[in-house]
């Protein structure tokens, strides 16, 4: 199984730099789409637009109708709910009037549980004891597979950049990484929001981060090699060895 994971598009229509954020996520998507052997999914971490709008989502939704494989989205700090929700409807794996964009994809061997870290009045992350309980549920719902968890916000300390911890409230945090530990049955979790790779654990569990699709909004360092192309990860799962996460250059083929 291979997941192409994409994050931090942050489509806008009118910043200076919208035309190049909407070229790095449309030469991302053809990338993803030249892929031999294909993805068998695609995940989107969240930010996926700048402001919210509902014209930002048609235009992000537009560039993700082009790619062959299926599409999971999800909700970064930039995101609205609603009109997120709204523009995704027609995809069929979200709830209209879902109170929280998370669900899980049963589809593959591996699960993926996609979660909602937002916080509309913060840029870092929240997790409510509501969200714990519909968490519980959705691991407990199956309980022969590994699981694959998604969040915007990073549920581990992130040793690069300005700001290790990306949740307003330690609490929340724990009381999401003690859930996704509880069941053992959760083998990694992939990120985004912070605009540069990183990796840490969760315990047992292997977490990582991958940098913004969007060139002019990513930080850090990179090999000159990626200078002006889009970064995303592949993360491809073997049974017997779990899950291997490869960079990938758009544009550049090996
Ligand atoms: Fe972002």
């Amino acid at each position: 199984m291979i997941i192409a994971h994409i994050s931090d598009t942050h489509i806008a229509l009118d910043t200076d730099d919208a035309d190049q954020r909407i070229r790095d996520f449309e030469s991302t998507i053809v990338d993803i789409n030249a892929l031999d052997p294909a993805p068998d999914v695609i995940v989107h971490t969240g930010d996926i637009v700048h402001n919210g709008r509902a014209d930002e989502y048609a235009q992000a939704v537009a560039t993700l109708a082009k790619a062959r494989a299926p599409v999971y989205v999800m909700v970064g700090n930039k995101d609205d709910r609603g009109n997120l929700l709204k523009a995704f409807a027609g995809c069929g794996y979200l709830g209209a009037n879902s109170e929280f964009v998370d669900y899980a994809v049963e589809d593959f061997p591996v699960r993926l549980v996609m979660l909602d870290t937002l916080n509309p009045s913060s840029n870092k992350g929240d997790f409510c004891s509501k969200r714990v309980a519909r968490l519980k549920e959705m691991i407990d719902a199956e309980t022969t597979k590994p699981i694959a968890v998604f969040t915007h916000h990073p549920p581990f300390e992130v040793p690069v950049g300005p700001e290790p911890h990306h949740f307003d409230s330690r609490e929340a945090m724990a009381d999401l990484t003690d859930t996704l530990q509880s069941s053992g049955r959760v083998i990694a979790v992939f990120c985004g929001h912070v605009h540069r790779f990183a990796h840490g654990n969760i315990g047992d569990i292997a977490a990582s981060v991958v940098t913004a699709i969007s060139t002019t909004l990513r930080k850090g360092e990179y090999p000159a090699e990626a200078d002006a192309r889009p970064l995303y990860h592949l993360h491809r799962f073997d049974p017997k060895r779990g899950f291997a996460t490869e960079t990938r250059i758009v544009g550049l083929r090996s």
